[in-house]
């Protein structure tokens, strides 16, 4: 089914199902610990052996030599692999580093040496017998240095690096009223629950992975194309993933190595990346200088806007694209965005939740703050000044699909009591605390991917829905179950939901916030053939069949759905595509953040005291799961705001905060109080549910009104983020 003009009413318009705040089907499975997690399958691979990987402990070089004489007689020990003995690996294009190093370094905990053994604790022992010989090179560590040798980024997902309309140069220099500042964001690490972790197993050629993934098709590329093997001798499995945040978009070293490792035994293997492995492993959000200027008129009207923005990666990499929300988010006729990327020996640098925007706000809506404050406006009436109603590069030939950016805002501010802020910076006292409100917009491109399902229905009139879609703890089993439910008119019990397996339709996976439209949209699309199909059983002329109360209906005549499907069921299988609205029309979601901290006068704790938003993202599918998102999001907003940092030690080349202890992330007790509102919005350009996505828009522009509470509590403009302690006295 091909997606290429906007929606007209469809059965999910009912919302008889689809919309209302149902609990997580697979919920009771998480909390009871019978959920099966890619390391914990003992069920498929009871015999596996334990791997533990060896990481590099310089950061760019080359390894000389490996003596595992040692590691190889230690108790239990059934294997090592190296590059050495692994047989020819291809590097996929997913990858900017070989998942497996050696002889050649390129960044610091490359895996460079697997060692399985019969128990965890043999292997963790046996790889520090592992005598590496290093000739290590000079690297290149320092943003801040090696921008001066940044050149123009290339293109990424989210459009040219660089884009220039009107006279920017020209516009601000005429500008009666101008911002012109420097913002830092550091390295990040998504820090989900779950580490990278997989168990894997052959069966001849036959290679299975459970693994943690968020895009199992990817995953099957990426393997075959490493290993050098067709992709129908590998099947992936990722049916429960604890968090990803895009760190598991692609396969890291755990799945080529868990591969690698059981073929080379002859027995299952499984691996898991240990917590301080993580953040210099794999990939990780990488550290901007971003630049930003604006000329307004005295009215606040922006007339000229320029974003710059500075990152690093490995040779080969691509930049941080934390200009992206500047080219859509206000007005301006005069508008330069450029993105330049420095080489760095860092470990990879790629996606994590909102990569671009949950950055590239950081500095944006901090700089409009500034730009209010000059102007002496209200920062949520400089914002609402400052709409568009269309794509301000290409003017109103590409309007938006839909834009409810001034009613978040209007709405935010009401229920935030935002009229009750002082304007006027350090003038609020609660006893030692000083109180500020800041605020902010929020916005995300909406992206959307071709999905695909399998829906049944069998002879007792119970619905199957399969994707190779996943649950990366957004609610996935359950709105594919709701849209099942909706389209068919059968109760949400009804439905049982399959998904995570490469055995199963392709979908669009999760990632990037398209995951909740695009995967619905997938058994929008099968459930629109399944109702012609056994429609077409039940002897009704297709166009004129309702599905309601588990019946087939047309005029007076109604047939159960388990009488239509037959004794043998019906079984349809169907996809949906996308035209070229993504191009006619520009696509976002929308929402503005509000925040309120108290700042300790003596020592310059922060403390948030209130987190409240208005979102405005298409249909929500279903307001409790999107409720949960976008409050998580928010609370990392925070995080990026006050406390998360991977701190580069220079000299070496590494990540230094790798572990929970000294890499901060808030918890629910630093976020006391949080107000989430959604609008009452139906997107027909974004695919037939109407729908777009939340989860990543709940970060962006979370971190920027902390900052600008920050500013308005103390009077002290910190542009450097997180904002710890030491910045602010
Ligand atoms: Mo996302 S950063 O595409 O999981």
């Amino acid at each position: 089914m091909k997606f290429d003009t906007p929606a007209g009413a469809n059965p999910i318009d009912r919302q008889r199902v689809v919309g209302h705040p149902h609990d997580r089907i697979d919920g009771p499975r998480k909390v009871s610990g019978t959920a099966p997690y890619a390391y914990e399958r003992h069920d498929v691979a009871p015999d596996a052996a334990y791997g533990w990987i060896v990481g590099a402990t310089i950061a760019r070089g080359r390894v000389r030599s490996i003596d595992s004489r040692d590691a190889e007689a230690a108790p239990g020990v059934l294997g090592i692999v190296t590059a050495a003995n692994a047989g020819p690996l291809k590097k996929s294009e997913s990858h900017v580093a070989a998942l497996l190093g050696g002889p050649t370094i390129q960044h610091h905990d490359q895996a460079i040496a697997l060692v399985v053994a019969e128990s965890f604790e043999q292997a963790r022992d046996a790889a520090r017998l592992v005598r590496v010989d290093y000739a290590a090179e000079k690297g290149r560590f320092d943003l801040a240095t090696e921008r001066a040798h940044a050149r123009a980024a290339g293109p990424s997902f989210s459009g040219p690096s660089s884009i220039s309309v009107g006279d920017f140069d020209g516009a601000f220099a005429n500008a009666p009223i101008s911002l012109d500042a420097v913002y830092n964001t550091p390295d990040q690490s998504h820090m989900m629950l779950e580490p990278h972790a997989t168990t894997a197993a052959w069966e001849g050629e036959k290679l299975t992975l459970w693994t943690s993934n968020q895009m199992v098709a990817w995953a099957v590329r990426d393997l075959a194309v490493t290993l050098g093997i067709p992709k129908k001798n590998v099947r992936i499995v990722s049916p429960f993933v604890g968090g990803g945040f895009g760190a598991k978009l692609w396969i890291r070293a755990d799945a080529v190595l868990a591969a690698l490792a059981a073929r080379r035994i002859g027995r299952p293997v499984k691996v898991a990346l240990a917590r301080p492995q993580i953040a210099n492993n794999t990939t990780h959000r990488p550290a901007t200088i971003q630049r930003i200027r604006i000329g307004a008129g005295k009215d606040g009207r922006i007339d000229a806007i320029s974003h710059e923005t500075w990152s690093g990666d490995l040779p080969g990499g691509g930049p941080e694209t934390a200009g992206a929300q500047t080219r859509l988010l206000y007005r301006g006729e005069h508008r330069r965005i450029e993105h330049f990327l420095s080489e760095l020996d860092l470990p990879e640098g790629n996606a994590m939740r909102a990569p671009g925007e949950a950055v590239g706000l950081l500095a944006l809506e901090v700089a409009m703050d500034e730009l209010a404050e000059k102007l002496k406006l209200d920062p949520v009436e400089l914002r609402i000044r400052n709409d568009v109603q269309y794509d301000p590069e290409k003017g109103p030939n590409r309007p938006f699909s839909s834009r409810k950016l001034v009613e978040c805002l209007r709405v935010g501010a009401e229920r935030f009591h935002w009229s009750r802020r002082n304007p006027a910076p350090g003038q609020v006292r609660d006893g030692r605390w000083l109180v500020g409100m800041g605020m902010a917009s929020a916005f995300r491109n909406n992206l959307v991917g071709a999905s695909g399902a399998r829906v049944s229905v069998d002879g007792r009139g119970r619905v199957l829905v399969e994707s190779d879609m996943t649950d990366i703890g957004t609610g996935s089993y359950t709105i594919m179950a709701q849209t099942a439910a909706e389209m068919l008119g059968v109760p949400l019990d009804r439905v049982e939901v399959r998904l995570g397996d490469s055995l199963y339709p392709v979908s669009a996976g999760s990632g990037g916030q398209w995951g909740a439209n695009s995967s619905t949209a997938g058994v929008y699309a099968a459930c629109v053939s399944l109702r012609r199909a056994l429609a077409q059983k039940a002897g009704f002329n297709a166009d004129d069949a309702d599905f309601a109360d588990g019946h087939v209906i047309a005029g007076n005549r109604r047939v159960k759905l388990a009488d239509a499907a037959g004794p043998d069921g019906v079984v349809v299988e169907d996809r949906m595509e996308y035209g070229d609205l993504q191009e006619r029309y520009a696509q976002a979601t929308f929402g503005a953040h509000f925040c309120e901290v108290g700042v300790d006068a003596a020592t310059g704790e922060v403390r948030i005291r209130r987190q409240g938003g208005a979102f405005a993202a298409g249909r929500i599918l279903n307001p409790k799961s999107a409720r949960s998102q976008v409050i998580g999001a928010m609370t990392m907003g925070a995080g990026a705001a006050l406390m998360e940092e991977l701190v580069v030690d220079t000299r070496f080349g590494y990540f230094v905060t790798r572990d929970l202890a000294d890499y901060h992330v808030p918890v629910h007790a630093d976020i006391p109080d949080q107000d989430v509102v959604f609008f009452d919005e139906l997107d027909d350009k974004s695919s037939p549910m109407k729908a777009k996505g939340v989860g990543e828009l709940g970060i962006c522009g979370a971190g920027a009104a902390v900052a600008n509470a920050i500013y308005n509590a103390t009077g002290v403009r910190i542009r450097e983020f997180p904002i710890t302690v030491d910045k602010l006295i």
